[in-house]
């Protein structure tokens, strides 16, 4: 199999790795300069968690530079995934399927409809990883890794990459119920993501502090309204609970919303927490503590961003609200 890693992070270099450890598996990384060149000239080192290798894999700046491909694997932040997709449009014309490895909701969709393509797979990752230097990706996190497609016809390639992957080392799970899988996580990130990043807190300071957690249940249990208002079937019963044993159990995590803001990036708060309150919105659902956290992260955005305030402008929430959201 010929599979094509676009947006090869550390995320996606740590995929891209071990899934070349398959047999008749090629697999091509396409990022960013430095960490292109790196690869290029010393290979891909991986070290932390799973241990310390060196991966000899081909490396480019651009998907359209690569002329075959039975799997484009996109591994992004959301609000880039269309784009993303769109440079390996040459690909997926001749016949390749879409792999969205990635946090957030409505990816699939977007992507599916920007390209005219049914054969989109998601899966949602408990693995974390970070680019320590240009070439060296850092495994700081082993968790599950949930596949599925919303489209049928693709689950024969669904059971492929789950045992590929099971057999280079990951917990793979797959599921026919992607949606659920995707949403489940989602409250997670609401619940998470959004209290990291505006206290500067790694996982486990924020689940240690009552009132930040208390924070988690509020947020979890707004975006569950929205959850059950669409008659979605979540994987697991007490969201909750579950959001607070994530922040327990990956407690020395930054989260990857703190860790954008560290690095002066856009977050993804629009495809998690936006997303919820958007959703919410065209229900008649109140949302109060979603909004606030929305907005405050959207102020810390652009006050990182270079582009300055840009970003904190949003066609979600009017000023009114955000007033509203801010003052109660
Ligand atoms: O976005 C993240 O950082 C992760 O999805 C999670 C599970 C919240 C752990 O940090």
């Amino acid at each position: 199999m010929k599979i094509v890693v676009v947006g090869s992070g550390s995320i996606g270099s740590l995929y891209g790795a071990f899934l070349s450890r398959f047999e008749n598996t090629e697999v091509i990384l396409v990022g960013r300069n430095p960490h292109v060149s790196a690869i290029q000239s010393n290979g891909l080192k991986i070290k932390g968690i799973l241990g310390d290798h060196v991966f000899k894999l081909k490396a480019m700046k651009y998907a359209s530079e690569v002329d075959e491909a039975d799997l484009v694997i996109v591994t992004t932040k959301t609000y880039d995934t269309v784009t993303a997709a769109k440079s390996a449009k040459h690909l997926i014309d001749a016949g390749a399927s879409l792999l969205l490895i990635q946090n957030g909701l409505g990816t699939e969709e977007l992507v599916a409809k920007a390209l005219n393509t049914t054969k989109v797979l998601r899966a949602t990752t408990c693995m974390s990883a970070i680019r320590t230097s240009p070439g060296v990706v850092t495994a700081t996190g082993c968790g599950l890794t949930e596949i599925g497609s919303r489209y049928h016809e693709n689950y024969e390639l669904v059971e492929t990459l789950s045992r590929m992957l099971k057999k280079v080392g990951f917990d793979v799970r797959t599921s026919e119920n992607i949606e659920g899988v995707v949403w489940t996580k989602t409250l997670v990130n609401c619940g998470i993501n959004p209290v990291g990043a505006l206290t500067g807190l790694s996982n486990g300071e924020v689940y240690r502090n009552p009132a930040l957690r208390g924070l988690i249940v509020r947020l979890v249990k707004e975006a569950v309204q929205v959850v059950e208002a669409l008659g979605i079937e979540l994987t697991t019963e007490d969201p909750v609970r579950y959001a607070l044993g994530t922040a327990k159990a990956t407690g020395d995590n930054i989260n990857s919303m703190l860790q954008d803001l560290q690095a002066g990036k856009r977050t993804e708060i629009d495809a998690i927490t936006g997303e919820v309150i958007r959703l919410a919105k065209q229900l008649g659902i109140e949302t109060p503590s979603s909004e606030a956290v929305y907005v405050l992260v959207k102020a810390l955005e652009s006050k990182y961003l270079e582009e300055g305030g840009e970003l904190a402008e949003t066609d979600i929430l009017e000023i009114d609200d955000l007033v509203e959201a801010i003052t109660g």
